[in-house]
């Protein structure tokens, strides 16, 4: 199966199984945007919610949710409104726009050249000069358009954080070092959206910045780096598919940068880039605003401006990574009645039980002799603690392929057993194996297993 077979086949399993839908479907699709369906919500929170426990439930992180339109001096101080663009060309004969600087792995614009990458047309000279296009998308306050009510729609979390270092430090009564976290949505004008949910202009970020003394930055980088990708780790990503990259040009801004990368069906591709980015945000925030931002350690009497260790993963890039990392289609021979055998492919989304947005799935194995009624009971005693499904349609091994497909982790069948010594099967999704236990034990045994592990 070739790599963009993979892709297509994921995006396919996300419409059927509501979990990604293009944005505005009806009206032929907006480019880059993307709506989360019924199972995709879930699955996003569960991944907000792991990333929110592990950064914020300790002593030394705090929480903030800012607002997505700030003051557009932020920006000035920020540097993106001078920086943040990138090259772009236009092709004169296809008409089609490219990112300068990624013309080697875009195809072309043009329908007729199947296959053909951009660098191709750029080399035969079928390009405009590229010119900075800048990422930020522009609003106004008010109803009127002019230059003193423009707003721009934030492009990363990181600058509600800073802005605020004060205030928290102030609320919270830390002590350096600490970290400030947020998870939120971002916006960036991107020239070329591609690969799904990789690269859109509406998506979601989790960033944590680390508030530390600039003598301790190295000690602090490292720890943050390998934090992060055990973080991954934890919550099933095969440590094949993730590596390092470390930067060489570095922003700026920026002492050190590595990114975590995973290995998409189409190749390589950043998820999170964790950063020393020096204290350049809190110095200039405080030159713009006329503030002081610093920091005074009333041990050691020191005075400084904190350095800032980075974390920056986006909430719906790894959502498309642990897509990708639990999608797999598994050929299994099946036995016929007759004797002879034949093959099925099972499709199965692997995804880590604190993951998954169904926990478990229900199902009377026939419809009658009270199998409903002891199925409905099990459900209205499960769905106060996790997402549960109930499913009376179609063969039982049928019901086991869609909850497969879905990502459910277990699958419980009330049967004639049951109604004799109140047992029900658990079936477990990746190894299909089966267990038979009380029904009474079903709501410990399940959070047993799908418990975060912290
Ligand atoms: N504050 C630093 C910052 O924003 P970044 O490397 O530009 O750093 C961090 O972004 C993460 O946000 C990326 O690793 C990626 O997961 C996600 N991200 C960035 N641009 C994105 C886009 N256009 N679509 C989806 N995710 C994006």
């Amino acid at each position: 199966m070739s790599k963009t077979d993979i892709t297509e086949k994921i995006v396919s399993l996300c419409k059927r199984r509501g979990y990604v839908f293009q944005s505005s479907e009806i009206y032929g699709g907006l480019n880059g945007c993307y709506d989360y369906g019924p199972l995709g919500v879930e699955l996003l929170k569960n991944i907000k919610e792991a990333w929110w426990r592990e950064m914020t439930y300790r002593e030394d992180v705090e929480g903030i949710d800012a607002a997505i339109l700030m003051h557009p001096r932020v920006w000035e101080a920020s540097g993106h409104i001078d920086n943040f663009s990138d090259p772009m060309v236009d092709c004169k004969e296809c008409k089609a726009r490219f990112r300068a600087d990624q013309l080697t792995d875009t195809d072309c614009g043009n329908k007729g050249y199947k296959g053909r990458k951009a660098i191709k047309c750029m080399e035969e000279g079928k390009f405009t000069e590229a010119r900075n296009f800048n990422l930020m998308f522009k609003s106004y306050i008010g109803p009127l358009e002019e230059s003193s009510s423009v707003v721009y729609l934030r492009p990363e979390t990181a600058q509600g954080i800073f802005v605020n270092f004060n205030n928290v430090k102030e609320a919270s009564r830390q002590k350096i070092p600490f970290g400030i976290a947020q998870i939120g949505k971002s916006f960036r004008n991107e020239i070329n959206t591609k690969n799904f949910l990789f690269r859109t202009r509406e998506f979601e970020q989790m960033e944590m910045q680390f508030f530390v003394n600039p003598n301790d930055d190295n000690k602090w980088f490292e720890y943050w780096k390998e934090k992060r990708i055990e973080w991954f780790y934890k919550y099933g990503m095969k440590k094949e598919k993730l590596k390092f990259y470390e930067h060489e040009k570095l922003a700026h801004y920026a002492k050190a940068a590595f990114d975590i990368e995973y290995e998409f069906p189409f190749g390589w591709g950043e998820i999170e880039g964790i950063h020393n980015r020096t204290d350049f945000d809190l110095k200039r925030h405080s030159e713009y605003s006329g503030k002081k931002i610093e920091y005074f350690d009333d041990q050691t009497k020191e005075r400084f401006i904190p350095y800032v260790i980075e974390t920056a993963v986006g909430a719906s890039r790894s959502f498309f990574a642990f897509l990708c990392n639990g999608f797999e289609e598994e050929e299994l021979v099946k036995e016929n009645s007759d004797g002879s055998t034949s093959k099925e492919v099972r499709t199965i989304l692997r995804l880590h039980p604190a993951l998954a947005p169904i926990k478990a799935a229900v199902f009377p194995l026939v419809n009658k002799d009270g199998m409903p009624e002891i199925s409905k009971n099990i459900l209205n005693d499960l769905k106060n603690y996790f997402k549960v499904f109930y499913d009376d349609s179609g063969a039982v091994g049928r019901r086991y392929r869609r909850q497969d497909e879905c990502g459910t982790p277990y699958c419980i069948t009330v049967d004639t057993q049951t109604l004799e010594d109140g047992t029900v099967t658990v079936r477990e999704r990746d190894t299909m194996s089966q267990e038979r236990i009380s029904k009474d034990n079903l709501l410990s045994y399940i959070t047993e297993k799908i418990k975060f592990k912290i």
